[in-house]
């Protein structure tokens, strides 16, 4: 391959003026691969590196941050990345930033690998040294994991800047759990000029050592909605004289489901949840106003737009039939709808290919689709993807708690093995890279 790269060099060289640049991929060698995968695992297994990756994900755990408040998670980044010698833009969104390894940062192509840092609004309930100390808040996603294996891959990055084919961007990003700070970062431009991009997110499901994605479509696009039914309130012992908002949002509520079950096709998946009514407070009293809202899923984007109209169409409907009036709001502005999460083919299989050579072939899993959501769709639909899961689960420390678990503990061998599938990741995506003059 070496000659060819060269050949293509000197043809540049000559013809540059000329010439738009084009990216063709073709395949690092197998042994070459292994190698890489080998020495880097090895690397962030080696005790000193190691220890450093627990200490930092512990510092990140015992201070959990909600959405678009990462600020001190940004900070231990930024000094993280400034011990590195590595450079960054900040801030992106508010608190994210994007950092940048690389002989020359104007080198080409780029490559991004993407970590979250923001927490839920939940107490932890595990009891250990490293025990959240903000109250309500904790790291249930791996939020935290998700950070110390990026930095435990600039750190590895780092080691070899100078041999990279290319520049590789890492993308610290705030506000995943719901509030869409993938497209808020997409808006602030960091993914500009960056040829592809890749994720890892833990899964307690799995065990350590393995991970798991699918090609095509992975994740559902996500959206939420808030309905208000008005009318008339008045004596529940006189229902004629009022216009009973409770039986509207009842009716309203039954029928969405019939949007799922008489309207789309049995084998595409879609979801409409309720998962809240609010409205009345005596049993003798029929209120103005009732208020319910939730969630609604499809593993395509034309599905959830399909599903959005529906959803309003049908409770306007179902309202006017009864009488009453009805707001729905889609929340676009504060929980913006999660596009799908589609992998790209070519991205998938690379991905794949390096798993298979850090963690060996049985390692590497088919996981099913999945109704859950994840803003890496935002990236997903923008450039080619591959998100990835990977496996936390250690009988001895029982850590298969679910995701958003108050009990979620993780097993902190992950740590290298993500940093290393990163970083190998990024490198053979570099090597497999020519230019094409065309
Ligand atoms: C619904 O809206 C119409 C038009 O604004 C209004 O005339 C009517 O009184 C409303 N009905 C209820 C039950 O609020
Ligand atoms: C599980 O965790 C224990 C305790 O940290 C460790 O000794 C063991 O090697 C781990 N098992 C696997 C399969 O990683």
């Amino acid at each position: 391959m070496e000659w060819l790269r060269l050949l293509l060099l000197m043809l540049s060289i000559y013809t540059c003026h000329v010439l738009q640049f084009k990216w063709v991929s073709v395949s690092v060698s197998a042994s070459k691969l292994t190698e890489l995968t080998r020495e880097l695992l090895e690397s962030a297994r080696e005790a000193e590196f190691s220890d450093w990756l627990r200490r930092v994900r512990r510092r990140i755990h015992q201070n959990p941050e909600l959405a678009f408040e990462e600020f001190e998670t940004s900070q231990l980044i930024r000094s993280e990345l400034d011990s590195l010698g590595i450079e960054y833009t900040w801030p992106l969104a508010k608190t994210g930033l994007v950092a940048s390894v690389g002989s020359n940062s104007q080198l080409q192509p780029w490559f991004a690998l993407r970590a979250d840092m923001d927490a839920l609004p939940i107490q932890e309930l595990v009891e250990w040294e490293y025990k959240s100390k903000n109250p309500g808040k904790m790291h249930a996603c791996g939020h935290d994991v998700h950070v110390t294996m990026l930095l435990g891959a600039a750190k590895l990055l780092k080691q070899r800047s100078s041999e990279l084919q290319g520049t590789i961007k890492l993308v610290f990003q705030p506000g995943e759990e719901g509030h869409a700070g993938a497209f808020y970062m997409l808006k602030e431009g960091a993914l500009d000029k960056v040829n592809a991009i890749f994720g890892l997110h833990v899964l307690p499901e799995m065990p350590t050592g393995t991970i798991g994605s699918r090609p095509g479509p992975m994740l559902a696009g996500s959206g939420r909605f808030v309905a208000i039914i008005r009318g008339k309130g008045g004596h529940a012992a006189n229902p004629h004289v009022t216009r009973d908002p409770v039986l509207t949002a009842s009716l309203a509520i039954i029928s969405l489901q019939q949007i799922i079950s008489r309207e789309t096709d049995p084998l595409e998946a879609m979801v409409i949840s309720v998962g809240f009514i609010e409205g009345g407070q005596a049993g003798n009293v029929i209120p103005e106003t009732v208020r319910f809202g939730g969630t609604f899923r499809s593993m395509s984007t034309e599905g959830l737009s399909y599903l959005m109209q529906r959803i309003k169409e049908v409770i306007e409907t179902q309202a006017a039939v009864q009488q009453c009036n009805a707001t729905i709001d889609f929340l676009e502005d504060k929980l913006k709808p999660y596009p799908a999460t589609v992998n790209d083919q070519a991205m998938y299989k690379h991905a794949k290919r390096v798993g298979e050579s850090l963690l060996g072939e049985p390692n590497v899993q088919l996981i099913p689709m999945t109704m859950g959501a994840e803003d890496f769709s935002f990236y997903s639909q923008k450039i080619p993807a591959a998100f990835f899961m990977i496996g936390v689960n250690n009988e001895t420390l029982k850590s298969n708690k679910n995701l958003h678990s108050p009990y979620l503990v993780i097993d902190e061998e992950v740590l290298p093995i993500g940093a290393a599938l990163h970083a190998a990741v990024a490198i053979s995506y570099l090597d497999g890279h020519l230019v094409e003059t065309s």
